[in-house]
């Protein structure tokens, strides 16, 4: 089977990075959030990416309105009957994952692919919710979803190889380099990259440096595009939270546990770039640290 038609599921940060390159590709896609207000915002985070991208000469306007015109989106998740891969790509909760995916699959046909785009939970024990573990993948792609190019692949021990060998094919339509790793928590990068920038608040709260140099040590230091605080604004406090959480659960190990920083910062409701503030102030032309943390760590 060859796909064509994509569903995606959430128009988050990164459901909707995640359906707008499937449009791009030339998939016809169609893209499922909760309320109308949440499809709209998502919907116009996508139709400012593209048009960003026209700016920039990096897009022709006509590009992107025959990518927007393969996207439409959806509040019912009766739309993806038709679908040949559905991508799950909601909030990093056990419970809300399951239930919109055992919605989905009740509509959907038995050779619909299933993928998760989750960072952090087992996709066997998400797989468990539908009625095709051996039709259900990770997929698991990065922020900003078209900027990015890797594509982590995490078959299960369901996992049939025909499917496995469809999301692959379906990844490199994408034009983005597909590694495959295993169903284990974290896979590749965020095994890597969660401890890294939990240790940066680490830093931080110790006082071993301000936000500013903590950021510029790790670009100018050690040749990163960004430095972990801006990162973790980037990637969004509460998901990164919810990450350590699930890794520390997993792992025991002292490293991937949350650091009262990040806890107090999410339940004051800096989030980072979405929530307009994080280690960063985002209200102005540039981004501000936003250094009365270190007072209060
Ligand atoms: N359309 C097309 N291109 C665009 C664009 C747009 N709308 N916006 C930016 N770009 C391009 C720019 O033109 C530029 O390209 P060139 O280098 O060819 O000129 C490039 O993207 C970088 O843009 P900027 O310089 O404007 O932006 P930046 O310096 O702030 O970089 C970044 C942006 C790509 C985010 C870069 O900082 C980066 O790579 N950061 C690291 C991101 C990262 O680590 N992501 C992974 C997070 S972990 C995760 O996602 C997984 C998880 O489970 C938590």
């Amino acid at each position: 089977m060859t796909i064509g038609k994509v569903g995606v599921l959430g128009c988050g940060l990164m459901g909707s990075g995640i359906a707008q390159v499937c449009a791009q590709a030339g998939h016809d896609t169609i893209v499922l959030e909760a309320t109308e207000e949440l499809l709209q915002r998502g919907l116009d985070r996508i139709g400012k990416f593209l048009q960003g991208s026209v700016d920039r000469g990096k897009l022709k306007a006509s590009d992107r309105a025959a990518a927007l015109s393969r996207l439409r989106g959806t509040v019912r998740a009766a739309d993806m009957a038709d679908r040949d891969l559905v991508i799950e790509a909601v909030t990093e909760d056990l419970a809300a994952k399951q239930a919109l995916l055992g919605a989905v699959d009740a509509v959907c046909p038995p050779r619909t692919i299933f993928a998760s785009n989750t960072s952090s939970l087992t996709i066997a024990q998400l797989a468990a919710a539908t009625r095709r573990p051996g039709r259900f993948i990770g997929l698991h792609f990065f922020n900003p979803v078209p900027l990015m190019n890797l594509v982590e692949m995490a078959p299960t021990f369901l996992t049939e190889e025909d499917a496995i060998a469809e999301a692959a094919a379906f990844v490199a339509s994408l034009d983005k380099t597909l590694i495959r790793t295993t169903d284990r928590t974290g896979f590749i990068v965020n095994r890597l990259l969660v401890p890294y920038i939990l240790d940066a608040v680490r830093a931080l709260e110790s006082g071993a440096g301000s936000i500013a140099d903590i950021d510029r040590a790790m670009v100018l230091g050690c040749g990163h595009p960004m430095g972990p605080l801006a990162l973790l604004d980037l990637v969004g406090l509460d998901t990164t939270l919810s990450i350590a959480e699930v890794f520390f659960e997993e792992f025991r190990e002292p490293r991937f546990a949350p650091p009262p920083l990040l806890k107090r910062m999410v339940l004051a409701g800096m989030c980072g770039r979405k929530t307009g503030r994080g280690f960063y102030d985002y209200g102005g032309t540039s981004p501000v640290p936003n250094d009365s943390l270190t007072r209060s760590a």
